[in-house]
């Protein structure tokens, strides 16, 4: 089973961070292949509490290298703030590798991801502020920055020239903000390169010659099914592919070397930022969740919307990325609920719709069909096998494998480690 993707299948925020560092004591690379420091991953190490946006989940196991793949955005300034963060704790970060293929998120990047979004006024999307739009915005329109371009300052300086050269226009013309100097852009980035450099490789010829010789490498999602640009809820979604395929083109590897791709499914459901979803909960229930589960993000701290689980979104998620099976978290969150509503069709304009619709206004439409499922009391934190689960809560997982279509392998009931019940060797 040498490449293995773990992934979120709902909106982000569904524990990929733990599920990942779990895995990473048993893989040699883990490899980040799009998204930026718009991701925030939670691992729990003992009494460690570690947040990581841009770097690889696996940088907290020893055995790991963490890779950030061509398909990354990266903001050095950010990218050196979480090593130094790390190297504090002790954490050695030395064997990072970074794509000399990734984009920079440059300052002017920032700047018109927070402009473009006061001005869209009611109608914003929510970012996260971290330029990732805009630098993939670059990237497609082929006025980006490269990390390999760092080592060329006569190319930098073009770049940066030819990518201000409408964006300045823009600014001061339609934003009324002040023009970028080239100069100032380009002694910043300069300023990156040789602290970049023993970091930087073609990592493209390192994951395929890993793989060539059996190593396992497991590719790392950044962020949710259903924040892809492509499969997302768009426009109210993140501008790379956090699906399955995202991971081939964002780490160049090709999709026969991969066998096993994980959907991390949360036991209900949350959002961040604006955008259409059905179980969202305005209620106490809504309130109850975000305070038990502590659905507070972990990179912009706005509070997350919660709602019940949405098996229409788990089955899509699991036909998009070809999921072979789910790691279910957060299902202690539903402990001490008499009855669990699940949510598993929609109904639009009067008709049952058992399938995600893929006409937005359809999907803006859709108002949930719920089953209720019993719940459970007695507290699961401490179970360490599916047998220790109260007889309510196996049936609610069961339940929610059957409406997901694919099998749960392991389940969350903590955020430590050690927190988790093993269904089918996960591990
Ligand atoms: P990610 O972005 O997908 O990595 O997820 P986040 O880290 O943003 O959010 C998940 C939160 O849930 C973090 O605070 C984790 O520590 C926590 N968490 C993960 N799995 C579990 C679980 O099974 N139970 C509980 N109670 N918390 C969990
Ligand atoms: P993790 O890794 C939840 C959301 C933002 C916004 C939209 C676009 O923690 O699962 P962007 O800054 O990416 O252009 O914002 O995507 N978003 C996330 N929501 N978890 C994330 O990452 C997210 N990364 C981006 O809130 O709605
Ligand atoms: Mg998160």
């Amino acid at each position: 089973m040498p490449a293995l993707v773990l992934l979120g299948a709902q909106w982000g925020d569904e524990g990929k961070g733990k599920a990942t560092d779990l895995l990473g004591g048993s893989v040699d690379y883990v490899v980040r292949y799009q998204g930026g420091n718009n991701a925030g991953h939670t691992v729990v190490v003992g009494d460690q509490k570690y947040a990581l946006h841009l770097l690889p989940s696996g940088i907290l196991s020893p055995g790991c290298t963490p890779v950030i793949g061509n398909g990354v955005v990266v903001d050095p300034s950010v990218l050196f703030s979480e090593l130094s963060g790390l190297n504090e704790r002790g954490v050695d970060t030395s064997k990072l590798l970074i794509s000399g293929n990734a984009h920079i998120i440059t300052p002017y990047n920032v700047t018109v991801d927070k402009v473009t979004e006061r001005f869209l006024g009611k109608r914003k999307i929510g970012t996260t502020g971290r330029g990732i739009g805009p630098t993939y915005a670059d990237k497609i329109n082929r006025v980006g920055i490269r990390v390999q371009d760092l080592y060329d300052e006569s190319i930098l300086t073009q770049k940066v020239e030819a990518a201000l050269d409408v964006k300045n226009q823009m600014l001061t013309k339609l934003y009324n903000r002040r023009a970028i100097a080239t100069g100032q852009v380009v002694e910043e980035l300069m300023g990156y390169a040789d602290k970049l450099a023993p970091y930087v490789a073609d990592t493209v010829l390192v994951l395929n010659e890993a793989l060539d010789d059996d190593k396992v490498v497991l590719f790392e999602g950044g962020q949710g099914t259903l924040l892809d640009i492509d499969h997302g809820t768009y426009p109210f979604v993140t501008s790379s592919n956090p699906t399955a395929g995202g991971a081939c083109t964002g780490a160049g590897v090709g999709p026969t070397k991969i066998s096993r791709v994980i959907g991390i499914l949360k036991a209900y459901t949350t959002r961040v930022g604006a955008g259409p979803f059905p179980t969202e909960l305005f209620d106490e229930d809504g309130e109850a969740l975000r305070r038990i589960g502590g659905e507070r993000g972990v990179t912009t701290g706005r509070d997350r919307r919660c709602g019940w689980f949405d098996a229409v979104i788990a089955r899509y998620a699991t036909r998009v990325n070809g999921l072979t099976d789910f790691f279910l978290t957060k299902l202690d969150v539903l402990t001490g609920w008499e009855e669990i509503p699940v949510c598993v069709a929609y109904e639009i304009d009067g008709r049952r719709v058992e399938e995600l619709p893929y006409s937005q206004s359809d999907f803006h439409h859709a108002k949930p069909v719920y089953e209720t499922l019993p719940g459970w009391s007695e507290d699961i934190t401490k179970a360490k096998s599916f047998s220790d689960l109260p007889k309510n809560a196996q049936a609610y997982v069961r339940a929610l494998e059957e409406m997901s279509g694919a099998p749960i392998s392991a389940i969350g009931v903590g955020p430590g480690r050690d927190e988790t019940i093993e269904i089918n060797s996960f591990l």
